[in-house]
């Protein structure tokens, strides 16, 4: 039997590991590093940063893997699918290869594994094909949504309101009925837009945790443009960008 832990690691910050997840670290044999592209060498940088707080030096192995890309398509869903597959077919031969029977292998995830990540699915879609014995376990992470509203001090909810987590893609369709509070992630293009004149507030934040943490807030109809050039900026900046942002009905 070989284990694989699945440990959340929070979203940038390097505090905001919870000690289960740090002892976790102490069990394992192998980290499966999966490298996200030059761009996002800061984010394995974080990676690396936990594992020297948290773990003995030579205690463990590494190994490092690209992470499969998303094919470019129009059908969102489709690439996803064809993104996951490719995943777990890396994640299979690691597992054969890398991981010796009666030992544990580790994965570092973004934020918590719950949230808009495919490890767990993954995960599990391999330990029930029944080709290898799998265990594993998942320890929870703090996630960005956390990371956000505690940089702008905020509650995440409104006094008994519901609240949905979303992503810029779905914005698209308005805000959804029956809820006061949005969060959005995974927006690559402003999708907040959409929503002038609703009489919003918009609390954004990007590499939020990080050194390199921006934050905007105010009244969407106000802030808008400011977070569309902050957004241009940070993408000039640091080549890429990863933020998330809370839109609430202003009352
Ligand atoms: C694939 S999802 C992973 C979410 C992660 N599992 C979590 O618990 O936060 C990536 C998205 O999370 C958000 N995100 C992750 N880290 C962030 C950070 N430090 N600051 C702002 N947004 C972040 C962004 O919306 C990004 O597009």
């Amino acid at each position: 039997m070989k284990t694989l832990l699945i440990i959340g690691i929070g979203a940038g910050h390097p505090e905001h590991i919870t000690v289960q997840a740090a002892r976790a670290l102490g069990r394992v044999d192998v980290f499966f590093l999966l490298d996200k592209g030059e761009h996002k060498g800061k984010l394995n940088a974080l990676r690396r940063d936990i594992l020297e707080r948290h773990t003995t030096p030579g205690a463990y192995r590494v190994v490092e893997v690209l992470q499969p890309e998303r094919p470019a398509g129009s059908d969102y869903r489709a690439s996803v699918d064809v993104l996951n597959t490719r995943k777990r077919a890396v994640f299979e031969q690691l597992l054969d290869d890398e991981v010796a029977d009666g030992e544990c292998a580790g994965v570092l995830v973004w934020g918590d594994p719950s949230l808009y990540d495919s490890t767990l699915r993954i995960v599990e879609a391999i330990a029930a094909d029944g080709v290898r014995a799998l265990d594993y376990e998942v320890f929870p992470g703090v996630t960005s949504v956390q990371a956000l509203t505690a940089a702008h001090r905020i509650t995440l909810n409104s006094i008994a309101g519901a609240v949905q987590i979303t992503t810029g893609r779905r914005l698209a369709a308005g805000m959804p009925d029956g809820v006061d509070t949005v969060v959005v992630m995974l927006d690559a293009q402003d999708g907040f837009l959409a929503l002038l004149g609703e009489n919003l507030d918009i609390y954004w934040g990007a590499y939020v945790g990080t050194v390199d943490e921006v934050l905007l807030s105010g009244r969407l109809d106000d802030v808008a443009k400011m977070i569309v050039q902050a957004r241009q900026e940070a993408r000039r900046r640091h080549g890429w960008i990863m933020d998330s942002y809370l839109l609430r009905r202003r009352t």
